[in-house]
């Protein structure tokens, strides 16, 4: 498989994973967040498709196309292992949709940077959010699901918050 057979395959199952993710929790009026901007287009996807709900974007250093650069008041500038605890503080467990597409080219780092972030993120999702990722992630509490029809596996993760079961 060439870098291109997956980087095609990365960009498919975001689609599909958010346009799942984005109708599932439409009656949940949370934030949604995104964690690493880039070139902002899964930013500009979610813009266009999240209807009712404030978009935030965590990124260390905007480098956006400005065609998808979020506003001053969208973007939540720092590294999301500063960024992330503060917006537990700012928003509590809120959020409905949390996408996150931080990973380089580094696959051990990817999966150590996951293990890292996997608990700054967990408290942030409210009882029926949804996480989407391109690592996967190793949360306690949150619950792995299957894949929207088009995902394919391995390219992509989404995880819910079923809430406390006791
Ligand atoms: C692969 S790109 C995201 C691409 C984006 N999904 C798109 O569609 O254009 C990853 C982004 O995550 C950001 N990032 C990586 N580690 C970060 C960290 N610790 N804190 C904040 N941003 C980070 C990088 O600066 C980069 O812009």
């Amino acid at each position: 498989m060439s870098r291109l057979d997956v980087f095609i395959d990365r960009m498919v199952s975001q689609r599909a994973c958010l346009d799942f993710a984005i109708a599932e929790t439409a009656h949940l009026e949370g934030p949604v967040f995104e964690l690493g901007l880039g070139n902002g287009r899964t930013f500009d996807h979610v813009r266009e498709y999240v209807q009712g709900r404030p978009i935030f974007v965590f990124e260390r250093a905007i480098a956006s196309n400005p065609a998808s650069t979020p506003t001053e008041a969208q973007t939540i500038l720092g590294d999301v292992r500063d960024t992330l605890p503060d917006a537990l503080a700012r928003f509590g467990p809120t959020a409905s949709l949390i996408h996150a597409d931080l990973g380089g080219h580094n696959l051990e780092k990817n999966v150590e940077f996951a293990r890292f972030i996997s608990p700054l993120i967990e408290p942030l999702l409210a009882v029926g959010g949804l996480m989407v990722s391109s690592d996967r992630m190793y949360f306690d509490a949150l619950t792995e699901i299957a894949l929207p029809a088009g995902a394919v596996p391995g390219r992509c993760f989404v995880y819910r918050q079923d809430g406390a079961t006791g």
